[in-house]
């Protein structure tokens, strides 16, 4: 499969559409970057990294991080964990206050910010540096040593982080909260704040399309059945509430964050990593959704 070639064509026709969307800016450091960056970097299941475009500049993953915190409690709480946080498509956005209340304070699933902020209370419960231990991680995992925290991103996110504030407290009022709210919101900001490349995401993806091995770390990450179900929960709830569309339209199991980045899966072929900064009104990439759609399609597979 000529995967080098797929992604430049892939590239210069999403480049040619040109559609457009805005950058985030509740995160007011987001609102800084040029909009006009588009990286695309893939990786196959050898190592081998095909790349076009801004593919080698750090950017913001924000939720994204979301897989990677999963992955370091998962095997530790499985099956307790999901007594804490659901396994369903949220249908509404990831930040919605209303949706835990009626669902009396289980967050519908890990990847909405009310269920990530559950996986960062039991990673605090499991590790005692969880910053630098999820540094250390996805650092391993990459198979490199360059995944930092944009701290300036960190700290403009805690200084308008009210929403997620509130979400915290609203779980310890379920008791569904073990550790100080402050200690919990500083390491989901941190997480958040990871700057990696798409080649960099992209490695740091490849365990999941690899039945839980990881060639860059060179050790098993996860049961092959627990990233069986990783990929199960990005392909319905990656996208919150566009993850039905997504499904549709690209296929593979994903997660998108409000830097613009998208990572994706397919089990036992790729891992790859796209960003554009550009956001749809749902919070998530426009040209990197688009890129995706034109990848399967160009490819003629996709999980289907
Ligand atoms: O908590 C927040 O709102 C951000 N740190 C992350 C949100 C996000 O990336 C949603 N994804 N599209």
């Amino acid at each position: 499969m000529d995967y080098q070639s797929i992604i430049e064509e892939v590239y210069q026709e999403v480049q040619q559409e040109n559609q457009r969307g805005k950058v985030a800016n509740y995160i007011p450091e987001l609102a800084h970057v040029n909009p006009d960056q588009f990286g695309i970097a893939l990786v196959d299941l050898q190592g081998n990294v095909f790349a076009v475009g801004d593919s080698q500049i750090p950017f913001s993953i924000q939720s994204i991080s979301k897989v990677h915190t999963l992955t370091m409690v998962f095997p530790k709480f499985d099956p307790q964990l999901w007594s804490r946080v659901n396994v369903e498509p949220s249908g509404n956005p990831f930040n919605s206050i209303a949706q835990l209340e009626y669902e009396k304070g289980i967050p519908r699933n890990p990847f909405i910010n009310a269920g990530a902020l559950v996986i960062a209370d039991a990673l605090c419960s499991k590790y005692d540096h969880p910053t630098e231990q999820i540094l250390e991680f996805i650092n391993e995992i990459a198979g490199k040593n360059s995944v930092s925290i944009n701290s300036a991103v960190k700290n403009s996110e805690k200084n308008h982080g009210e929403r997620n504030t509130a979400l915290a407290y609203f779980l310890k009022s379920y008791k569904n909260f073990d550790n100080p709210v402050d200690q919990v919101l500083e390491v989901y900001f941190s997480h958040c704040a990871m700057e990696m490349t798409c080649e960099d995401l992209a490695r740091s993806f490849s365990f999941l399309a690899n039945d839980g091995y990881s060639i860059f770390g060179e050790r098993k990450i996860l049961s092959e059945s627990h990233a069986r179900r990783i990929n199960a929960l990005m392909l319905t709830c990656g996208f919150y509430d566009e993850a039905g569309e997504f499904a549709y339209r690209v296929g593979l199991p994903g997660k998108s964050g409000v830097g613009g980045g998208v990572a994706a899966v397919m089990p036992h072929k790729f891992s790859i990593a796209v960003w554009c900064p550009e956001l749809n009104e749902k919070g998530n990439s426009v040209k990197a959704i688009r890129a995706l759609e034109l990848l399967t399609d160009k490819l003629s597979f996709s999980l289907f």
